[in-house]
């Protein structure tokens, strides 16, 4: 290829997986890694809704993988199924409220479970197992629970900034092997998983907290796949906060 043809925002070739890919801004990532000419390992707990999202991905040879992840045998089955990966985006997750007078030790588990032990502990069995390239690129979906406060999300909230904090070590033991690591923490996105929160917000209270406008799935997973990209090359350890100035009033 000239040099003028190499584009820096091509996927074109690589072997991505995709957690969270049956629904919102995972599924959104998972088709446009496909249109830019990716082949995806798209992993959901929803068998229907996954094999429909990965049947009308771009391209061919991708594939799903159906499981919980806070299951070890479902992420035993993940490693098992993938080659050799150029990039890996963790997006499953789910969020739950409870303020913490209520909060509870069966309410932790669950967020931690899904939201924090779930992406380290597969990060660690595809490692183990020789999955990840020389070269590749680790996305972890967080949120801006952790840079602001919303209510109720002690639990969830204290996942993702403990996932933030292992991301920077797992940029930092990658290096070595030419492994980035990096974050993407959304703001508020119209996805399924935010009609969770009507009971505390209702829609024109959720749009009232973002400044340039509400963020659509495919909005988060353009930052994501940049981060996936040659063209984020030298970029480690970092997180890209994507909150359409949801957090521009913390100083
Ligand atoms: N939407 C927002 O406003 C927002 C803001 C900040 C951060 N985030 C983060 O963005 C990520 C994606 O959320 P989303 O908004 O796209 O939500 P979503 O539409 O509800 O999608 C969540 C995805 O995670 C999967 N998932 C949940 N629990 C799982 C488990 N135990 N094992 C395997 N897969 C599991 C779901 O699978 P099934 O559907 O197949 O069950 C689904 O594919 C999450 O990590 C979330 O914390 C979202």
């Amino acid at each position: 290829m000239t040099e003028a043809a190499f584009n820096p925002f091509s996927l074109e070739g690589r072997q991505i997986l995709v957690t969270g890919a049956s629904s919102g801004i995972g599924e959104a990532t998972a088709r446009l890694c496909a249109n830019m000419g990716a082949r995806v390992f798209a992993c959901g707990r929803n068998e229907e809704r996954l094999n429909k999202v990965v049947s009308e991905l771009a391209g061919a040879g991708h594939q799903a993988i159906v499981g919980d992840l806070t299951d070890p045998a479902a992420r035993q089955l993940v490693v098992d199924a993938v080659p050799s990966l150029d990039g890996c985006v963790f997006s499953a997750g789910t969020a739950a409220l409870a303020p913490m007078r209520l909060l509870s030790q069966k309410h932790l588990d669950a967020m931690f479970a899904v939201n924090y032990n779930a992406p380290v502990l597969l990060t660690q069995a595809l490692l183990a197992k020789r999955r990840i390239a020389h070269g590749a690129s680790m996305v972890y979906v967080t949120s801006i629970a952790q840079h602001v406060t919303p209510n109720a999300t002690a639990a969830y909230a204290g996942a993702k900034a403990a996932l933030t904090a292992s991301v920077r070590i797992m940029a930092l033991e990658g290096a070595k092997h030419g492994i980035r690591a990096n974050c993407v923490s959304p703001g508020y996105v119209a996805t399924p998983m935010l009609d969770g929160l009507e009971d505390v917000m209702n829609p024109e209270q959720l749009a009232a907290t973002a400044p340039l406008g509400m963020i659509e799935p495919d909005e988060i997973a353009a930052g994501i796949a940049w981060l996936l990209a040659p063209a984020s090359r030298w970029v480690s350890r970092t997180t890209l906060l994507i909150d359409s100035g949801q957090t521009l009033h913390v100083r």
